[in-house]
């Protein structure tokens, strides 16, 4: 089984979210959840964006010990300085230097030729070297570039030093299959592309970030960089936890694993919702609050007899303590009476009928009947026997 590794950026890209500022202590508190889920590497910041950002990514480098601290930099020196300066005190460094490679963001953003952005990438990734032995390189804005120019600056930067090339889906344009061949043809189109590990970066403006990250570990990614309930930029990023619990879930068909905790997933979900301000919405795979709640009474049914009917995921897997049985309009008499039965209300079966069409009036007249409906029920019933 190949082993995938999990990068995680909320600190980083998550934190570029609209309406978030994350301060140091919050930082370092998701900082070390995220080394006690297990996540390869920790993207901790960008140095060179805020005095505040180079104390906090120093804080974190100075806590985290068993995963991999980095921090980008734009490829100037003043940059890599910066991210020299943040992860001085951290056992496994690492520098991330990105430049764009799309003919737009050259024209537009850069104002650079091609050549001038190759020598500029080149030279950049050789002053990273110089400083740390592990430099990752990403070409912004790889799903729009012209392949054989960016197979040919990413031969380049390895040779000047690079080890990990990151293709990031900038702008979440592409589709899983578009984006899988993207990382077929650098395999096969960049000649030294074996001495660097691929990574995939991916942005969900058009929803697919998840399933492009799965098609790029498809087509040869061993890294995939992702953020906690796929907060970051515009529409986020791929949602690290949609990933590692895809490829947990579904190893017979990847054929991969990843070295997550992944009972930590949802307490880590919680926390970066808390501190960001940035609620998980409740049909949210994996950490949704629906995520593991069955509502109609077919499903109900289904579960309490067998819970594979319906669940492919047990919620246990993720650290959630069980799933539940929302008590709705849908809902059948299997899953009341259970429901009954957890309340610790015994109910005898003369009486269960006329409870159960009484509860199924009030259903109608709201989305969710509660455990205090239910017990307001049983105990009005209680009193006019
Ligand atoms: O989306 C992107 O291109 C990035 C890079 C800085 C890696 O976040
Ligand atoms: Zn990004």
């Amino acid at each position: 089984m190949r082993t995938i590794k999990l990068y995680d950026t909320t600190l980083r890209d998550g934190e570029q979210t609209a309406g978030v500022n994350l301060n140091s202590t919050e930082k370092l508190e998701i900082a070390k959840q995220l080394e006690r889920l297990g996540v390869d590497v920790i993207e901790a910041g960008f140095p060179a964006a805020s005095p505040g950002d180079l104390e906090a990514v120093k804080q974190i480098a100075a806590e985290i010990k068993q995963s991999t601290v980095t921090a980008l930099a734009r490829s100037t020196k003043h940059d890599i300085d910066a991210a020299w300066e943040a992860l001085q005190d951290t056992p496994h460094p690492r520098i991330h230097v990105f430049l764009a490679t799309s003919p737009i963001h050259m024209t537009h953003k850069l104002k650079k030729t091609p050549e001038e952005v190759i020598a500029l990438a080149v030279e950049a990734v050789r002053y990273a070297k110089q400083k740390f032995e592990t430099v990752q390189w990403s070409a912004e804005d790889a799903c729009r570039s012209d392949y054989p120019f960016l197979a040919n600056i990413i031969e380049q930067v390895i040779d000047a030093g690079a080890t990990i090339i990151n293709l990031p889906d900038t702008v979440g344009y592409y589709t899983p299959q578009e984006y899988g061949q993207l990382f077929s043809y650098m395999k096969k189109h960049v000649p030294n592309m074996d001495q660097a590990m691929l990574s995939a970066h991916c942005h969900d403006d058009l929803g697919m970030a998840v399933a492009n990250s799965l098609a790029a570990i498809e087509h040869g990614a061993d890294q995939v960089e992702c953020t906690i309930n796929g907060i970051g930029e515009r529409a986020g990023n791929a949602a690290l936890e949609e990933i590692a619990v895809a490829l947990a879930i579904r190893s017979d068909f990847y054929g991969c694993q990843t070295r997550l905790h992944l009972k930590e997933i949802t307490y880590t979900s919680r926390l970066v919702s808390r501190f960001t301000g940035i609620n998980v919405p409740p049909n949210k795979a994996i950490v949704g609050g629906n995520a593991f709640a069955h509502e109609s009474g077919i499903h109900q049914d289904g579960v309490l007899k067998e819970k594979s009917t319906y669940e492919i995921i047990s919620p246990e897997l993720v650290g959630v303590a069980s799933n539940a049985l929302v008590l709705g309009k849908h809902s059948g008499r299997h899953a009341f009476r259970d429901s009954i039965k957890r309340l610790g209300l015994v109910v005898e079966d003369a009486v269960i009928d006329s409870l159960f069409q009484q509860f199924k009036k009030l259903a109608d007249t709201k989305k969710e009947v509660t455990e205090e409906d239910l017990f307001a029920l049983f105990t009005d019933q209680h009193m006019q026997l």
